[in-house]
């Protein structure tokens, strides 16, 4: 069993970045700038969005942080979208989900200008990916394909199951890994909470991408031997030995599925730099296209 692991993996990805960005500055190019906006104070979402900032600073990107209170109108954030799209020094926005209840994600998601939607969720930007037309990949997915090939783990004609159906996550993960390429071509189930057999289909998986959320869920039982075995979850789960109060749990039981498993994603360690790694991807392209 081999650890895939993503610290490693994602250091390679931004230092190759660092490179690229000090080209762009050397050559008197502005460097790309992320803008990331915060609602509230979810202890989660702060933490995301810290490691976001801190990565942009690591590579040479310019970040700018917006926060609001959890009170704010929707209009006053659709407003600051519209101004920042209209922005030219601004390459990319996110708007760190989830929202408060009051503020509708959709709406949100459909005011980023698409050429700076770094997340990848404006429908442009997912019908593009579906299409198999270049365009921006959610950070999560993309940072898996990008952790596979970093591990040369060949995905073609391999039977992947995809367990979880979410627009950030499970969706574009089914439709990267069914696309054409070396890290694509699988057959893939995606499964979800109605699904039947659950434990059945994971068996016969030889690519298991584990993202819906819940603690512990994949059991050695539900994996084949030799499957590479991706979490994706990472639940604070509460732990009153530990001084944050908390310890962050993935989707598989991971003690008992790494003696099965080929090659397995640690929690964290796994999944989540390759994340950020990803979205440092995302917002280079998106300063790189107004440069060439
Ligand atoms: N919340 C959980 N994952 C994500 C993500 O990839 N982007 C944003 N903006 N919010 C999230």
């Amino acid at each position: 069993m081999q650890i895939l692991n993503g610290k490693e993996a994602a250091q390679a990805i931004k230092d190759a970045l660092k490179i690229e960005v000090a080209q762009l500055a050397s050559n008197g190019k502005e460097v790309p700038h992320l803008v990331a906006i915060l609602v509230g104070n979810n202890g989660a979402s702060e933490t995301y969005v810290a490691a976001k900032v801190k990565a942009c600073e690591e590579v040479g990107f310019k970040s700018t942080l917006i926060r609001f209170e959890e009170s704010v109108s929707a209009f006053k954030l659709l407003e600051t979208i519209r101004e920042l799209n209209g922005d030219p020094d601004v390459d990319g926005i996110l708007v760190q989900l989830p929202l408060p209840a009051h503020i509708s994600s959709e709406e949100v998601i459909n005011t980023i200008d698409p050429a700076k939607d770094v997340d990848g969720f404006h429908p442009n930007t997912v019908g593009k990916l579906v299409l198999g037309q270049p365009t921006f990949i959610p950070a999560t997915p993309y940072g898996i394909m990008l952790l596979l090939q970093h591990y040369k783990i060949d995905t073609r004609g391999k039977h992947a199951v995809v367990i979880g159906r979410s627009n950030i996550v499970g969706r574009p993960m089914s439709i990267l890994l069914s696309a054409a390429g070396a890290q694509g071509n699988a057959t893939v189930t995606i499964t979800h909470s109605h699904t039947v057999n659950l434990a059945e289909i994971c068996r016969s998986a030889d690519i298991i991408v584990a993202a819906l959320g819940r603690p512990g869920f994949v059991t050695a039982d539900m994996v084949k031997e030799g499957a590479v075995v991706i979490d994706v979850g990472i639940t604070r789960v509460d732990d009153p030995l530990r001084k944050s109060g908390y310890r962050l749990s993935g989707d598989v039981d991971f003690g008992a599925v790494a003696e099965k498993a080929s090659f397995i994603t640690p929690v964290p360690g796994g999944v989540g730099p390759m994340t950020i790694a990803a979205l440092m991807k995302n917002t280079y392209h998106a300063c790189a296209r107004k440069h060439f």
